[in-house]
């Protein structure tokens, strides 16, 4: 194995063939059967309960003034701007903002029963392509400029940006045992919500996002912050641009 040294000063193991894979036989095998029994199903048919209780597709089709029928397509170009809402939003605002509409209960960004609605909701989309359109105004692309900016900005103690770890002629190299994965092939922003095998839970983009700001001593950003809807926007067009159809819930290490 070479050692390589990043312009940050981490070492990255750049692994031959066959060594980057960073998951044990054991786990690749509990990996396989997840796949076909996803324990986040259980989540996603929780947050469909959820979202009856707010008045199901019927609801929020209603609410984002457009067909129940054109639906899927509508919930693929999130985050969008929503007027009534006067900003790029995620549909986990959408939730928020049609529970705050009928006189109910406000499920926090970052609580459980808010990731398994919005993955209910998400998966709604399931099979579509994303049809994110960043010149559609000028407020998503102002959103996807500021996503895509904090993305490379270098932050923290360690002067690391996403894009140190992200990028595409570093991906595919091994960092503590971890493979770097290129964002748009892995379909990221088509496959969170996603059951997180290591947390044992249900994760979303976003606090996906944090994880991986803590991981490298970023200052955490609060899920539904500008900087981080913009982050989805622009993780969402990659995979978008790679063609990844969304997929909800995903399975991930
Ligand atoms: C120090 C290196 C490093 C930095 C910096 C970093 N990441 Fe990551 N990221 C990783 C590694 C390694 C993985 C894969 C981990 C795994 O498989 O569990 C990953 C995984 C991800 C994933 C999940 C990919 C998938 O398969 O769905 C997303 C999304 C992501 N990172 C986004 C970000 C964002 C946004 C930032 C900046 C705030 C960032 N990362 C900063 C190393 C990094």
């Amino acid at each position: 194995m070479k050692k390589l040294l990043l312009p940050l000063a981490l070492m990255v193991t750049v692994a031959t063939a066959g060594e980057q894979f960073a998951m044990s036989d054991a786990d690749r095998a509990m990996y396989k059967e997840m796949l076909e029994n996803n324990p986040a199903d259980i989540f996603v048919e929780e947050g469909g309960e959820l979202f009856e209780e707010l008045g199901d597709e019927k609801a929020l089709a209603k609410f984002l003034g457009v067909s129940e029928k054109e639906l899927p397509k509508y919930i693929a170009g999130f985050p969008r701007y929503i007027k009534k809402l006067g900003n790029v939003v995620g549909i986990d605002q959408v939730l928020q903002a049609m529970q705050v509409e009928q006189g109910k209960e406000k499920y926090k960004l970052k609580s459980g029963k808010m990731f398994s609605m919005l993955a209910y909701v998400k998966s709604l989309a399931n099979d579509e392509q994303f049809t994110i359109d960043t010149k559609a105004d000028e407020h998503i692309k102002a959103s996807y400029d500021l996503g895509k900016k904090t993305f490379e900005t270098a932050r923290g103690g360690r002067g690391l940006s996403c894009l140190s770890c992200h990028s595409a002629d570093i991906v595919g190299q091994v960092l503590r045992t971890q493979p770097l994965p290129d964002l748009g092939k892995a379909g990221a922003g088509a496959t969170w919500p996603a059951y997180r095998m290591t947390k044992s839970s249900l994760r979303t983009l976003q606090r996906r996002f944090q994880g991986c700001m803590k991981n490298a001593l970023l200052k955490v950003i609060p899920i539904g912050s500008k900087e981080m809807v913009g982050l989805e926007v622009y993780i969402s067009t990659l995979a978008q641009e790679a063609k990844q159809p969304i997929a909800i819930p995903g399975l991930k290490r």
